[in-house]
């Protein structure tokens, strides 16, 4: 590794250390129920969601969170004490079946009397919710707004509204502190009133900036093409969230799914899988565990990558990696079943001088590239690059 590059490295681990929360230095991995589980999720759900997270090779690479979504809660007993509901007998001794494989265990609820699957929220519990939730060892919250939306109508202006909503998310921050457990923060909002300008003040380690994704090309990539100026938003610590990965789920086909992780590596996006990790196939396997691009999303420097190309339906972005190398993504976004071929002067991506290349879904160094770059991209699929000055061959590496 050159001077520079490690220079770069050093004080990028450097500011990491000093500034960031220590629960999402780089963006939260791992698996959520939701996409694929929605109301079904269960204890033997989440059991074997973990058994396959370390099986498939997933935890190795980084997976750790193994998140319940919605659809959990049962009632508050007459101390106003939530407790799980049929589904979830002991969340105790599954938090510790879960803790036990080395990985960690995730909860949601929402700032509103109800969750948006009517179960019951947090609202005037907060402190109640956040001690139960470290007794049981859960170390990351989903936190919903949904049924906080009522109350928000009722609010006298849009203002208003606004304020209760920032405090609701403020308040149980303030409850999960004073739990000392450490436990990461995730805003759930849908992206409304530019959350990322104040989603880590409230103590957000990350926070969603859409609405919810589906299993189909359009709705990843209407979001995930979508994350145009938010990078500055994001860092160690607090990160932009476009939501949870559908691959593996059945309705995008590989080209589809390779641009999903692409795009959400280049966007430093958290990557929490959505399929149901007991049943997949090889290929979804590669897919989530490529220890390549998941070294882009993870690199230690933070930043989230930006659009800087766009001609008709082929997009270019960039993320600068610690030390001096880029991933470069170029996406084939054409409505149509061809391939397309794409030229694109490495001086309009902002590179200068000369530069190698390293493909890295095909694991494979290409030399030194020209100064203008010929590719041909699969119909709604990308190639994806690492580019490093100098002449030596440089890839990503990543070591969880
Ligand atoms: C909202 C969220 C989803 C999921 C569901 C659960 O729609 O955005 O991610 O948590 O609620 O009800």
């Amino acid at each position: 590794m050159r001077l520079t590059a490690v220079i770069g490295l050093a004080s990028a681990l450097l500011a990491t250390l000093a500034f960031a929360d220590p629960v999402s230095v780089t963006p939260p991995m791992g698996w959520n129920s939701w996409n694929h589980f929605a109301g079904k999720v269960s204890d033997a759900v989440i059991r074997a969601q973990a058994d396959a997270m370390v099986s498939s090779g997933m935890r190795s690479v980084g997976y750790l969170y193994v998140n319940i979504d919605d659809t959990w809660e049962g009632a508050r007993d007459a101390q106003g004490v939530i407790h799980p509901n049929e589904k979830f007998p002991d969340m105790k001794a599954l938090a510790d079946y879960v803790h036990g494989k080395g990985l960690k265990i995730g909860i949601y609820s929402s700032p509103g009397p109800k969750t948006c699957a009517g179960y019951e929220g947090s609202f005037g519990h907060e402190e109640q919710d956040a001690q139960t939730y470290a007794a049981w060892g859960i170390d990351y919250l989903k936190y919903d707004l949904c049924g906080l939306r009522v109350l928000m109508a009722k609010a006298e202006s849009p203002a208003a509204a606004r304020e209760m909503m920032i405090d609701a998310y403020r308040r149980m921050h303030a409850a999960l502190q004073k739990t000392g457990r450490p436990i990461v923060y995730s805003l759930c909002q849908y992206g409304k009133d530019d959350v990322w300008k104040w989603g880590a003040a409230v103590g957000g380690n990350l926070w969603r900036t859409t609405e919810d994704i589906s299993d189909s090309y359009l709705s990843m990539a209407a979001i995930g093409f979508g994350q145009i100026d938010l990078a500055r938003y994001a860092g160690p610590g607090h990160w932009n969230d476009p939501d949870m990965l559908e691959v593996g789920n059945g309705g995008m086909n590989e080209e589809e799914y390779r641009t999903h992780m692409s795009l959400w590596a280049l966007l430093a996006a958290p990557l929490l899988a959505g399929n149901d990790l007991a049943a997949m196939t090889p290929a979804t396997v590669a897919l989530l565990t490529n220890p390549e691009v998941i070294a882009i999303d993870q690199d230690p420097r933070g930043s989230q990558g930006e659009r800087v190309w766009v001609r008709g339906a082929l997009e270019v972005w960039v993320k600068p990696l610690a030390g001096d190398s880029k991933a470069v993504g170029l996406f084939n976004r054409a409505d149509s079943a061809r391939e397309a071929q794409a030229e694109v002067p490495l001086r309009e991506l902002g590179f200068q001088g000369r530069v190698r290349g390293h493909d890295v879904w095909k694991h494979k160094d290409i030399g030194m590239l020209p100064e203008t770059v010929r590719v041909t991209i699969p119909a709604h699929g990308v190639v994806l690059l690492t580019v490093s000055p100098g002449s030596r061959p440089q890839s990503a590496s990543h070591q969880p």
